[in-house]
């Protein structure tokens, strides 16, 4: 049974296939290209969080290829709450050939992929968020005509969404440095693990953004407070104050840098309006892309591709 629950227990062939299949559904689209691999298929999306890009680009993905999605708010169902995971996964397991989940805890989609006998993905916890950085991965290789030899620079909090780019550049030999503010720097855990799973070679962290982007293939920037901190939010906003994307930050890495961003953006907190809406922001090529990876994540689960 396979699943994606987190981008560091995939090998690197795993990675390098999803992206060269992505490409090639992406191209197919583009062509008017539909293919018919989740046809009689359903696939359950359970979220605890809100979503604009998991959630749509996940069911129209899965339109496209012929299957059928349904959404579940979390709170209805109640992980854990209401009845165990355990039950939950048994039973939901019947009903459907495969189950994203967005949660809080990454324990709760370990937990439930531990007694499913469908695929689990991963669309974001606390601590990780792979169908992202599978994404992110394709828009760095489409625009540079390839990954090597670049360097990805990510300001700000070492959250979820650096934590799986972070693995996904160690696995494919591209470079990453976290800039991130005292406090917020990858947790030792996860350093441990990506040691014994990734490289010996740990992320680089660089306190000072302007020295750390002189570097930069890339600039990746997310928001400073994530789904669930909100009460830390003013002392972030205080915190990240020197660690905005900014015209004059980006003045200081090279000529071609690509500014990159999960979504969503909280303009004018860590990214100006002038830096995402500039030539080298592909922040909605990189959105688009979570739609075509994830395709080819489904296909490759659901023993299609
Ligand atoms: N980037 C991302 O996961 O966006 P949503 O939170 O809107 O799904
Ligand atoms: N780090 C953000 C990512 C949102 C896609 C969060 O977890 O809220």
């Amino acid at each position: 049974m396979r699943h994606l629950l987190n981008l560091i227990d995939q090998d690197t062939e795993t990675i390098r296939h999803i992206l060269k299949e992505a490409a090639r559904l992406k191209s197919e689209v583009a062509r008017g290209e539909f293919r018919q691999s989740l046809k009689n298929k359903i696939i359950a999306l359970v979220f605890e969080k809100p979503s604009l890009r998991t959630r749509v680009s996940f069911e129209a993905g899965i339109n496209q290829l012929g299957g059928t999605s349904l959404f579940q708010a979390g709170n209805e169902v109640g992980l854990g709450v209401r009845e165990s995971l355990a039950d939950f996964a048994r039973t939901i397991s019947q009903y459907v050939n495969a189950l994203v989940l967005r949660v809080f805890k990454q324990s709760t989609v370990e937990g439930i992929a531990q007694y499913s006998s469908i695929p689990v993905i991963n669309g974001l916890s606390d601590t990780a968020h792979p169908c992202q950085a599978l994404a992110d991965l394709q828009t760095i290789e489409e625009c540079f005509g390839t990954l090597k030899n670049q360097t990805v620079v990510f300001v700000g909090d070492g959250n979820n969404v650096a934590r799986s780019l972070a693995v996904g550049c160690g696995k494919l030999g591209i470079k990453f440095i976290l800039s991130c503010p005292n406090g917020y720097s990858f947790p030792k855990d996860f350093l441990e693990e990506y040691s014994r799973k990734v490289s010996a070679t740990l992320p680089e962290e660089i306190r000072d953004p302007a020295q750390a982007v002189k570097r930069a293939s890339v600039i990746y920037t997310d928001v400073w407070t994530s789904m669930g901190q909100e009460d830390e939010k003013a002392q972030r906003l205080r915190e990240f104050a020197a660690y905005q994307v900014n015209e004059a930050l980006v003045a200081k890495a090279p000529k071609d840098v690509r500014i990159l961003h999960c979504l969503p953006a909280h303009r004018d907190e860590e990214i100006t309006d002038g830096v995402i809406e500039s030539p080298a922001s592909v922040v909605f090529q990189q959105a688009a892309n979570r739609m075509h990876v994830q395709k080819a994540v489904l296909e490759w689960l659901l023993g299609n591709g």
